[in-house]
């Protein structure tokens, strides 16, 4: 496997995938193809779409599933490559299919967040440990980046976005600290970021650790109008999945988890209806059943080899036989 990322998860997110032959398959979030990979070599008679919004990642998983692909086509009677690649934001997958006259599919993954090559390649600038531009983007065509949001947000805003997205409890007190920085010299790199977060919070270094994690995470997920991107996804997947087929998610962190744990549980036709309401009147009827009631995480095994594990948690729900 390349070092590009190790796919997190990959045999319990398989077996939820049930992967079965001739099957229409979508990997939301490709990176370096590992999950794609994954489920080509359990089946090779499918047709997979992967997408990405990071033209990086499109390029690499290519080079992993040409490769893969390469060792497994003998299994096949079809010598062609059994995938298309999509360079595009996974809410846009509904139509990116329909143009390939995709209108149903049989299972989809989503592996959120961003891969092990977008952090640890310092040019990309998400990492607070390593000196680079902020930039923070993941779709590199892109023009807005991390350097616009810290430099010209205004104050409340900077806030705003710390406790949402970071819930960070000295969010007004970075914010403030950003400002006055700036209206000095504009703060153009990662480790000048984490200078004054690392100021202007108290506590021991873990502390200090956790608050720039949290703060580059929320400046990420705003830039990158992540959870926006997420729900419509979570709901146009459900919609085109066929009955029987399903939707498994890693989440990494707590905000994009409870999306997903309330999309499924509003897909799995709990009442709708406002809690003052004497009886139901809501039309919400179950799309999904679902198939992880508590999320499953990584086995101590595999978090000692692959650090990026240990926060993740796998959900899955099956598409229900009344609905397409
Ligand atoms: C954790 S990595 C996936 C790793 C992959 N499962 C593997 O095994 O190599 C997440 C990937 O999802 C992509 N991504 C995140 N949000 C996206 C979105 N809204 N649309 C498309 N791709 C997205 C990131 O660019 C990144 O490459």
């Amino acid at each position: 496997m390349s070092t590009y990322h190790v796919p997190v998860m990959a045999s319990q997110a398989l077996d939820l995938l049930r992967v079965r032959g001739g099957g229409i398959y979508v990997d939301a979030t490709l990176g370096g193809g590992g999950h794609s990979r994954a489920i080509m070599n359990k089946c090779p008679d499918i047709t997979l779409y992967g997408f990405d919004r990071d033209p990086q990642a499109i390029e690499a998983a290519d080079l992993a599933l040409a490769d893969g692909w390469d060792s497994i086509s003998k299994k096949v009677a079809s010598g062609e490559r059994p995938y298309v690649l999509i360079n595009d934001n996974f809410n846009s997958m509904r139509t990116r299919l329909a143009l390939q006259r995709v209108k149903l599919i049989d299972g989809i993954i989503f592996d959120l967040g961003v891969s092990s090559h977008q952090i640890d390649e310092p040019t990309r600038g998400f990492s607070f440990e390593n000196d680079a531009p902020l930039d923070m983007r993941m779709d590199t065509r892109q023009a807005y980046n991390a350097w616009n949001v810290v430099n010209e947000l205004p104050e409340r805003q900077l806030e705003l976005i710390f406790r949402q997205y970071g819930e960070e409890f000295h969010s007004r007190r970075i914010a403030r600290a950003i400002v006055k920085q700036r209206s000095k010299t504009p703060v153009n790199s990662t480790l000048q970021l984490a200078a004054i977060i690392a100021n202007n919070v108290s506590g021991n270094p873990k502390e200090i650790t956790k608050s720039k994690a949290r703060i580059f995470q929320s400046i990420r997920i705003h830039l990158n109008q992540e959870l926006d991107a997420l729900q419509t996804a979570l709901r146009d997947a459900i919609n085109i999945l066929r009955p029987g087929g399903r939707i498994v998610v890693l989440s990494y962190h707590g905000l994009e988890d409870r999306m997903v744990k309330n999309e499924f549980r509003n897909a799995s036709g709990i009442c709708l209806c406002p809690p003052e309401s004497p009886q139901c009147i809501c039309t919400n009827r179950p799309k999904v059943k679902i198939l992880t009631p508590r999320p499953l995480i990584a086995d101590e095994d595999e978090i000692r080899h692959n650090a990026r594990a240990r926060s993740a948690k796998l959900r899955a729900a099956e598409k229900t036989q009344g609905e397409s």
